[in-house]
């Protein structure tokens, strides 16, 4: 039997900032952003959009067509989460109008948790194969103003479901594992922005490739030769160059070692316009690959899923012959050009207002079917369109 990805749709936020004008009010040469970090761009949400809104505005193309029968477990990674203690999937279950008979959990661990996810879900499956899985990750990535991780920032949503015989990847069972109890990246319970000692995180995200690279080995995973691809947890496009060349130096690809290689093609394209979107950057990656790369029927496409803190894994899967009718680039190019521009005082004032106590009422702005509608008794409200 093959599991893996059936289907594939992501979201993101409605307002979009160009790392141009911060480069320019920094006083600094853009040429660091644009291809010193490689992005362009970075979404912002509006007032009414969240975690949830965006998650059901990237499951939603994925339940009209294929109906909610058989789903029975919804896991939502996000490390952005919007409750201490209820699951985000459980507001994303209620605006969605699924049914009773599921559970419905939040995972954390940073960037990673879908990756974790996603291995649940083929457990469930393997398990009973008549069952399906809708996996979310959905993150709205903030640091501090005038921080250095600030031109990293971003938010999307991507929602998958897993289940048997897929239509666009099958996941094969070898994992490369790496888990290492560091402070490269973190947020403590009472701040809405990450904390970052930025370069170290850079260098624990290519330590981690390395680790998760030889215990993929290790197990039997495939031969570096063998990938056609290999998308990468992008907390920035230039990350996945770094990865992707320390990846060949490990394996002894001696050409690829130094240059841009071919092994990225497409997988950065959404990225660099969207920015960081935590637990969603990597499969962003993928659907970036699967919309605007060449038809790669029965390729093998490596995935190195990353999450500070930091625990980390090297898998593959192969495309399906066909997969190529399951998507929906158009949809995403709309959503990114729909996107409304902000400038720089505007991302200043949004940033600024997001942490706001007590009950309020968010302007309705989204373009989205599902809004964010504000908190009443400090009850979160969502409202469909
Ligand atoms: P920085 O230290 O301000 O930047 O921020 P820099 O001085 O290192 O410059 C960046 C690059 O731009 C350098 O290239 C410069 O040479 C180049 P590199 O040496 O790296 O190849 N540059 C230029 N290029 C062209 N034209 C120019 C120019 N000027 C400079 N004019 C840093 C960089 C990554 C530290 C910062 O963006 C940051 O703190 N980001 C947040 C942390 C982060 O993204 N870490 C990544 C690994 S950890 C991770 O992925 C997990 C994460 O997603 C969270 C999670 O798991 O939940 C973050």
């Amino acid at each position: 039997m093959t599991i893996g990805i059936h289907d594939i749709s992501a979201a993101t936020g409605g307002l979009v900032f160009a790392l141009a004008d911060l480069a320019d009010h920094e006083g600094i040469d853009v040429g660091k952003y644009h291809r010193g970090i490689g992005q362009t761009e970075m979404s912002v949400l509006t007032d009414d959009e969240d975690i949830v809104t965006m998650a059901a505005r990237a499951a939603t193309p994925i339940l009209e067509r294929h109906g909610v029968d058989g789903i029975r477990t919804v896991v939502f990674a996000t490390e952005s989460g919007i409750d201490q203690s209820k699951a985000a999937g459980v507001f994303l279950h209620g605006v969605l109008g699924l049914p009773h008979e599921v559970r419905v959990v939040e995972l954390k661990e940073a960037c990673y948790s879908a990756t974790a996810a996603i291995q649940f879900a083929l457990g469930i499956v393997a398990r009973r194969p008549e069952e399906r899985v809708l996996v979310i990750a959905s993150d709205n990535a903030r640091y501090e103003l005038d921080s250095s991780g600030e031109a990293t920032q971003g938010a999307a949503a991507v929602a998958m479901l897993i289940s048997a015989s897929p239509a666009v990847l099958e996941i094969e069972p070898v994992s490369g594992l790496w888990t290492d109890d560091v402070m490269d990246f973190w947020r403590p319970n009472d701040r809405s922005t990450a904390l970052v000692d930025g370069r170290y995180s850079v260098a624990v995200y290519l330590d981690s490739l390395e680790g998760a690279w030889k215990d993929y080995q290790s197990q039997g995973g495939a031969a570096y030769e063998s990938f056609a691809r290999v998308c990468y947890h992008q907390p920035f496009t230039r990350m996945a160059v770094k990865a992707q060349q320390r990846l060949a130096r490990i394996a002894g690809d001696a050409d690829a070692a130094g240059a841009d290689t071919e092994h990225l093609a497409g997988t950065t394209i959404y990225n660099t316009r969207i920015g960081n979107s935590y637990t969603a950057s990597i499969y962003l990656a993928f659907l970036s690959l699967l919309d605007n790369g060449p038809d790669l029927s029965g390729e093998r496409i490596g995935f190195f899923s990353y999450g500070s803190g930091a625990v980390s894994e090297f898998f593959a899967g192969v495309l399906v012959p066909g997969y190529k009718q399951q998507l929906r680039p158009e949809s995403m190019e709309r959503m990114l050009e729909a996107r409304r521009p902000i400038d720089y005082t505007e991302y200043r004032r949004r940033h600024v207002e997001f942490d706001r106590p007590g009950d309020f009422e968010t302007v309705d702005e989204t373009l989205g079917a599902v809004r964010f509608a504000g908190t009443t008794d400090l009850k979160r409200q969502y409202e469909r369109r």
